[in-house]
């Protein structure tokens, strides 16, 4: 199956092609990210997402139905870069619930039957990262990888340990000194992770363990969302939104953005979904991030940035990194999984606004925190950067950007259990 599926530059001035078992974080060529492409023509797609409705009389993870019991795998057909469904690692990730909001709903001005909250923390590991976690340890596995690690604010690090250990992997994880909530650092040791705490934030540590897998004698296999095969799983969530909501795709989809992959994502699921003319129309999108690791809204509310076709202006990006090097600017925030600055994901974060005409706004603590409270109040809980969605919502709503009777989804990314120390 996977000749079909390739990895290929998102950069349209270059465009590079790259077989499915090289293992690349950028490409070769000219530096951009890569995507992982498929020659869909010569693929078994389904000829309308009905189809994958049979896969829920499943017996459970560990009957044949596995690959379906999964809510990453059961759209597996729209992630055709394995070889063969024998490569596949699951662990029953993805079984994740859209709740209808009323009362959160009622709170915040909007209408009975509008408000949609995606439980992404639900998850084996308590965060969204799971559903990217099971495509990349896939892919590791065709490339016969047996050592795996990431920068991480938490999440990350929790979901790769926990991968690594079930799968048969040695998992390496680098976290910012105190930058990380106990829940989450408790997780990675639990796990059996190698958990390396270095001076510095999330920056510092991405930029220090790319040094380190770059160089292949080290043997190491990258799983941060510069990873390309992580994002496929992440498509999934899409999915799994659509199919609880009888495939009619939402008005708005409000994401937390940290890393920017989750988003990048998103856009990538629903430009394929588009162009395989498996949904007629596509959801906007909203990023929200925290007030205090704000450059993507600083780039694209403040200054104007766009994707431009891919002609995105390199140079303003340039130069906001250039001024936070000369002012030594630290992100901070009490969210602490969106606290980053330099996010790796930025142009395809472009581009996935340019796909579902996204816009980007910041919260601040305070209001993240409210937001947060809410949805413990009247929902299952979250953790804080989780809330950022809904603090984002409030904010879109008092803009008339959002009405109050437009269905809108809120991703939350990540349980209430990661980081209990924000509510006490
Ligand atoms: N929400 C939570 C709970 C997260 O853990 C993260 C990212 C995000 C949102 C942002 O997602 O990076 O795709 O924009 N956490 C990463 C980590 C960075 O290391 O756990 P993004």
């Amino acid at each position: 199956m996977n000749d079909a599926a390739y990895q290929k530059c998102i950069n349209p001035s270059c465009n590079a092609t790259y077989g499915i078992d090289e293992v690349l974080t950028g490409c070769k060529k000219c530096k951009s990210l890569l995507d992982i492409a498929y020659d869909w023509n010569r693929l078994p797609v389904p000829k309308s997402m009905g189809f994958f409705e049979h896969r829920w009389n499943t017996k459970g993870l560990h009957s044949t139905g596995a690959l379906d019991f999964s809510g990453v795998w059961r759209f597996r057909e729209l992630m055709p870069f394995y070889r063969t469904e024998a490569d596949i690692v699951t662990i029953g990730e993805g079984r994740t619930i859209l709740q209808q909001a009323d009362l959160l709903a009622k709170n915040i001005g909007m209408q009975a039957g509008s408000l949609y909250l995606q439980y992404e923390g639900l998850n084996p590991s308590g965060s969204f990262k799971d559903n990217g976690m099971t495509a990349a340890f896939t892919h590791a596995r065709m490339v016969g990888a047996t050592k795996v690690a990431c920068a991480s604010t938490g999440n990350t690090s929790a979901s790769l340990a926990m991968y690594a250990s079930l799968s048969g992997f040695k998992g390496l994880v680098f976290i910012g000194s105190g930058k990380i909530s106990i829940g989450k650092l408790s997780q990675a040791l639990d796990y059996g992770g190698i958990t390396l705490q270095i001076q510095g934030d999330f920056d510092d540590c991405l930029r220090r363990i790319r040094q380190i897998a770059a160089d292949p004698k080290n043997g190491i296999y990258l799983m941060n969302s510069v990873n390309p095969f992580r994002l496929e799983g992440q498509k999934s969530i899409m999915y799994r939104i659509l199919e609880a909501r009888s495939w009619e795709p939402p008005d708005w989809v409000i994401v937390p953005g940290g890393n920017l992959g989750n988003c990048s994502a998103f856009g990538k699921a629903f430009m394929e979904l588009k162009e395989l003319g498996l949904i007629n129309r596509i959801p906007r999108l909203a990023i929200i991030n925290a007030s205090g690791a704000n450059t993507l809204n600083e780039l694209v509310t403040r200054r104007g940035l766009c994707w431009n076709g891919g002609n995105y202006d390199r140079q303003a990006v340039e130069s906001i990194y250039a001024a936070m090097d000369e002012s030594h600017y630290r992100p901070h925030t009490i969210a602490s999984a969106i606290e980053i600055s330099r996010p790796v994901n930025l142009p395809k974060a472009l581009r996935a606004l340019d796909v579902m005409n996204g816009v980007v706004r910041e919260v601040t603590d305070e209001e993240i925190l409210e937001a947060r409270a809410k949805v413990a109040r009247w929902g299952f809980g979250c953790e804080p950067a989780s809330a950022a969605t809904v603090a984002g919502l409030q904010k879109l709503m008092a803009e008339q950007i959002i009405s109050p009777g437009e269905s809108v989804v809120c991703i939350l990314t990540g349980h209430e259990l990661k980081d209990p120390n924000a509510t006490v």
